[in-house]
């Protein structure tokens, strides 16, 4: 029993970072679903990490999210006038505040970075995406994003990332009945990392990402542990900072 291997947060991190194949975890004491300071506190260490590996001229690729805003709202005072900051994805969902692109140019503007942003919807059929990629512009950003060196990213519920996506009741039934529990950079998985379906954005999926320097997942919430517990981003550089409520459920559940 896994459960029994458990003293303190230390523990809880080696055994996550074993069974979902993380090169390093950090748990955040608390839950973010019953204190919304913990979810700030998930905000800062994720935003000190992100500060402590951040080179000079690095690109940074960030999701959106809310739990992503939280990291940029607390990003420490910096000088990264040489990097460049692009959102990872397109746009969903109609909650302006937590697009990608509104984290991306509210981080630029904290730490003087450069910016693109990208004005695509996040699910376009594979014919508008064509033509879009066309684009110069887009084109560009979309570069930038499959040369990035760091990948900030946020995991969701694959109920609730469905419905802030659009998706009719009927689809999200038969994404939910498919096995879907967690979603992440537009993968859906199931129960250990069953791929269960990918939407598209710009191209560009997990996949694309195998070689990134650094991938870093901000999560938190013990109704995300499910989630959380599903998705697997296949990287051995990835990072999982998440918090004690979500950590210790995922524990209870592997
Ligand atoms: C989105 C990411 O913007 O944030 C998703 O693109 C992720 O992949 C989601 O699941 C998580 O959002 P939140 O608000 O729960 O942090």
């Amino acid at each position: 029993e896994l459960v029994s291997q458990i003293k303190g947060l230390d523990d809880m991190e080696s055994i996550l970072k074993r069974e979902l194949g993380y090169k390093k975890i950090i748990v955040v004491p608390g839950d973010s679903d019953k204190d919304p300071n913990v979810k700030k506190e998930l905000g800062n260490v994720a935003a000190l990490y992100l500060s402590s590996v951040i080179r000079h001229k690095d690109i940074i690729a960030l999701t959106g999210g809310s739990t992503i805003k939280e990291m940029v709202n607390s990003f420490p005072k910096m000088d990264f006038r040489d990097n460049l900051i692009v959102p990872a994805r397109g746009s969903l969902g109609r909650i302006i505040d937590i697009q990608s692109n509104n984290v991306v140019a509210a981080l630029a503007e904290k730490v003087g970075a450069n910016y693109k942003l990208l004005n695509v919807p996040d699910n376009l059929s594979n014919e508008s995406l064509e033509v879009l990629l066309k684009e110069k512009e887009i084109r560009e950003v979309v570069d930038y994003i499959r040369n990035t060196q760091i990948l900030v990213l946020g995991i969701g519920r694959a109920d609730k990332m469905a419905a802030r996506r659009g998706l009719s009741e009927e689809e999200i039934t038969k994404l939910l009945e498919e096995g879907a529990v967690g979603e992440a950079f537009g993968t859906y998985f199931g129960k250990s990392g069953k791929s269960i379906r990918r939407i598209n954005s710009v191209g560009i999926c997990l996949d694309d990402f195998k070689d990134v320097q650094h991938m870093i997942a901000v999560t938190g919430g013990s109704s995300k542990a499910e989630a959380i517990e599903a998705v697997r981003l296949h990287n051995r550089n990835a990072v999982l900072i998440t918090d004690e409520g979500a950590a210790r459920k995922i524990v209870s559940i592997l």
